[in-house]
């Protein structure tokens, strides 16, 4: 059955443009200047609302298996519809953590069973499981912790990572950083040992345990050129330095991302919030945050990504050590986006760029990103004069909290399609 979008204005070629959107078994047909009529079956009047292509959300922890009381496949979906997410990156720090070609074969399959919206997933690298990874069919990217984070151990050696390095240039793997130094983070951890207050995690987790990491692993990729992704970039010094590394011989394969976390919010976050805001790496100072702003409106940052990592509320009650760290996001990162664009403090070329073009060019997503006739009908349509305000109690996730809670946002996801099936 073909669906008509008619009248309304879709984000074509780098702007918003006069449209007409036909769309049947699942992808783009036509793109048309006038309505489409008899051709297609079911219409939405997109009068007045504007289209874009849905969100690659390509840093995702949607807890399978292991820790499905954080998370599953059914809400994790529903959060990310919800927040105009059409494709998702599932990270491997889940229960066993996926590490072997039968780990994420069996990982897909729960996936596949449950998922509402396009995903791929992360092979985790241990340092011995190179073999797994090049055995793996259908892998896009490898994750790799340089520093330990929540449920997942450092890999910091760099001969294995020299090993990884090249098998992803041989294989066109993208290695993902969490770039951040053990070494560092326990120095700080043994010295603020005595404080309580969430705000210290700033201070263990600072700019030098990003910048340390950050300078080793750019050595390692000048060596071999291979693609190098650059997870939740944070600080200033850090984006500096990779702003520099993207200059270098093969700096053309190094990409990085900024989550919303650290864009929208500051150390000033931890008063309120203490350990809701608790996150790896942490949030940083309202110049780091600031810094972020002006690398993701020049292009220095190349995508936003959510690094949705629920917990329960009881989890993050806990005090300060023994909180985990994560913030669920899959379903306020568009929308905080197309805000901040409909108030001018970016172009919405932009936003389209860093949540679905740059990944779908970084990860390999052949027919998705763009809204161009013969790709996936992967779309958001947005009533782009409707406020709301994010609320705890209208979140799909299961962790029921954002930091965002009680922020009036303008532009509202009204549906969003993935692969034509309309949801909202
Ligand atoms: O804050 C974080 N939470 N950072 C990570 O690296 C992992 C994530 C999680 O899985 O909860
Ligand atoms: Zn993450």
């Amino acid at each position: 059955m073909a669906l008509a979008l008619n009248n309304g204005k879709a984000f074509i070629n780098g702007r918003l443009e006069a449209a007409n959107i036909l769309i049947s078994n699942g992808k783009i047909e036509k793109i048309s200047e006038t309505p489409f009529g008899t051709r297609a079956e079911k219409e939405i009047d997109c009068r007045g609302k504007i289209i874009l292509p849905g969100a690659i959300d390509c840093h995702v922890h949607f807890r399978c298996p292991g820790f499905e009381y954080k998370e599953d496949w059914v809400s994790g979906s529903l959060a990310a519809l919800h927040g105009g997410a059409t494709t998702v990156m599932d990270m491997p720090n889940t229960r066993p953590p996926t590490l072997t070609v039968k780990d994420f074969g069996e990982k897909t399959a729960l996936a596949k069973k449950s998922a509402a919206v396009n995903f791929s997933l992360f092979m985790g690298f241990d340092g011995g499981n190179l073999q797994e990874i090049s055995a793996c069919q259908g892998l896009r990217a490898v994750k790799v912790y340089y520093g330990a984070s929540t449920n997942s151990n450092a890999m910091d050696s760099p001969e294995s990572l020299e090993k990884l390095f090249t098998l992803a240039m041989q294989k066109n793997l993208v290695v993902v950083l969490h770039a951040e130094d053990e070494a560092e983070i326990k120095k700080n951890e043994e010295k603020f040992r005595a404080e309580k207050e969430p705000a210290v995690h700033t201070k263990i987790r600072n700019d030098a345990a990003e910048t340390n990491a950050i300078r080793v692993l750019v050595c390692l990729q000048e060596k071999i050129g291979n693609k190098l992704h650059f997870a939740h970039i944070s600080s200033k010094k850090g984006l500096e330095l990779i702003k520099k590394a993207k200059k270098g011989q093969f700096g053309r394969a190094i990409t990085c991302e900024a989550t919303p976390n650290h864009l929208f919010l500051d150390s000033k976050a931890y008063k309120k919030m203490g350990n809701l805001v608790k996150c790896n790496p942490s949030i940083k100072s309202s110049a780091d945050r600031k810094a972020l702003w002006e690398g993701l409106i020049a292009g220095d940052i190349d995508s936003v990504a959510s690094d949705h990592a629920p917990h329960t509320l009881e989890e993050k009650k806990k005090g300060y050590w023994e909180a985990p760290s994560g913030i669920p996001g899959i379903e306020t990162m568009l929308p905080l986006l197309i805000d901040a664009a409909l108030r001018n403090k970016i172009a919405m070329q932009r936003v389209v760029e860093a949540s679905s073009e740059r990944p779908a060019e970084i990860f390999g997503w052949a027919s998705k990103g763009f809204i161009r006739e013969g790709f996936d009908a992967d779309l958001v349509i947005v009533d782009p004069k409707r406020k709301f305000t994010v609320e705890n109690a209208r979140l799909f996730t299961k962790a029921g909290y954002s930091p965002f809670n009680g922020w009036k946002l303008k532009g509202f996801v009204e549906k969003t399609l993935v692969g034509g099936a309309v949801y909202g």
